[in-house]
């Protein structure tokens, strides 16, 4: 008998130590009808989760379910040491664009520490929206559709995300995050359907994806430091850009970015940086684009430091940034315009530190041209086109 008892007394303890808890989003009213709204299931599934003092895991089982409204998941007073989503189903907004057109994110994280996402398909049915945008008629601007805010130690593994209103995913002001093996698609004509975007976040590495879009395939924004982009394939799509930086007067700058590996597949720009012509004292220093595969790309490499779509709001002004120390090394592969590498860096404030090494491009089956403006640096190793630098 006291063998016993200490037995159910040591299970216990075991079990307190050591347990993790999961909460089935079902057990809380989630239904996978893609119909029913899901949206409180998964947030009591948050609160418990965030509330246990052992580490949490919220599991959602396959099916569709319908995420109605904006969701936000507050890491606000969490007791968990770590949360982790396991996704075998997929998440659906409505697909009348006006239920999220209007919120910033749909599937909002903010203030959350150790949060995992495991497998999933977020799916946001984006294509009501782009057919307003695209038909000129007045629309709401649209919802980023997974979003982290002031968070630190996130992995975001295998998920999918399907047609977004605006960006796939952001991460705004967070700290040591990890995306790999994602997958991101939205048709090449879609607006505004960033795959990636970052901003003010350091520590983040983007590992193992696919991205499909109609807009950037990665973009880093102001502020972002130690990132490390590595076997991305990225097209349809705007290509990976270190930008649009430069917009405000006041702006913290971008350092050590390493773009590692890489594949665009069609898309209009490859390895891109731009800034604004607009006085700023933002910068970019020390980043390592090395080793690229181009495919028929239209701008594969380019600085582009006299941003200004159609001549609006730059008012004759060369652009503040200062870019510095950015390496290109073992690129190679197709362009799809005959200037494969472009340097337009602003007048007031010119580029320095270029280094091209082992570049290799070419338009048509000839050697492409490169172009600089503004533009200083090295060369060195096998180069087509021959530096202008
Ligand atoms: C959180 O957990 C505490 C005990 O650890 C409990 O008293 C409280 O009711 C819980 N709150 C919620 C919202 O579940
Ligand atoms: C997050 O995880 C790390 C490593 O396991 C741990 O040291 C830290 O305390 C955790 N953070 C929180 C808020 O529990
Ligand atoms: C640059 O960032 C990488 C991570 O992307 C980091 O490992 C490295 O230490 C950083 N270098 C400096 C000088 O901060
Ligand atoms: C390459 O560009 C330079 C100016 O940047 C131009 O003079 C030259 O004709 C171009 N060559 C070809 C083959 O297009």
């Amino acid at each position: 008998m006291v063998i016993k008892h200490i037995l159910v007394l040591l299970f216990l303890v075991f079990r307190l130590s050591s347990a993790k808890v999961t909460y089935n989003v079902q057990s809380f009213g989630a239904k996978p009808d893609g119909r029913s709204d899901s949206k409180n299931a998964f947030l009591k599934a948050w609160t418990l989760s965030c509330n246990s003092t052992s580490p949490a895991s919220i599991y959602v089982p396959a099916g569709r379910y319908l995420i109605a409204s904006a969701l936000t998941f507050s890491g606000q007073g969490c007791k968990s040491r770590a949360i982790t989503f396991n996704i075998a189903g997929t998440l659906v907004a409505p697909s009348s664009y006006n239920a999220i057109g209007n919120a910033q994110v749909w599937i909002k994280f903010y203030i959350v520490k150790n949060v995992t996402i495991n497998g999933g398909t977020l799916d946001a049915q984006g294509s009501s929206l782009w057919a307003c945008k695209t038909s000129g008629k007045a629309c709401p601007k649209g919802s980023t559709t997974l979003g982290f805010y002031h968070s630190q130690n996130i992995l975001i593994s295998k998920l999918r995300s399907l047609n977004s209103q605006m960006f796939h995913m952001l991460l705004y002001s967070c700290k040591n995050a990890k995306i790999q093996g994602v997958s991101i698609v939205a048709p090449g004509l879609s607006p505004n359907t960033d795959g990636i975007h970052l901003t003010y976040s350091t520590g983040i590495t983007i590992l193992s994806s696919k991205i499909s879009t109609g807009d950037d395939c990665v973009s880093i924004g102001p502020g972002n430091s130690n990132i490390w982009i590595e076997k991305v394939v990225c097209g349809p799509g705007h290509g990976i850009s270190i930008g649009s930086l430069g917009w405000e007067r006041e702006e913290p700058g971008v350092q050590n970015v390493t773009v590692k590996t890489t594949t665009f597949v069609g898309t209009t720009n490859g390895l891109r940086i731009k800034a604004w012509a607009r006085s700023s004292n933002g910068f970019v220093n020390g980043v390592y684009f090395k080793g690229a595969t181009m495919m028929n790309v239209k701008f594969p490499i380019i600085i582009d430091g006299n941003y200004c779509p159609n001549n609006n709001n730059c008012p004759n002004e060369a652009s503040g940034v200062k870019i510095s120390n950015v390496m290109y090394e073992n690129v190679h592969g197709t362009s799809a315009t005959r200037v494969a590498v472009k340097f337009d860096c602003s007048k007031g404030n010119p580029c320095r530190g270029i280094v091209l090494k082992d570049v290799d491009l070419k338009f048509g089956g000839q050697p492409a041209n490169s172009s600089c403006s503004y533009a200083a640096g090295t060369a060195s190793g096998l180069l087509h086109p021959t530096s202008c630098l």
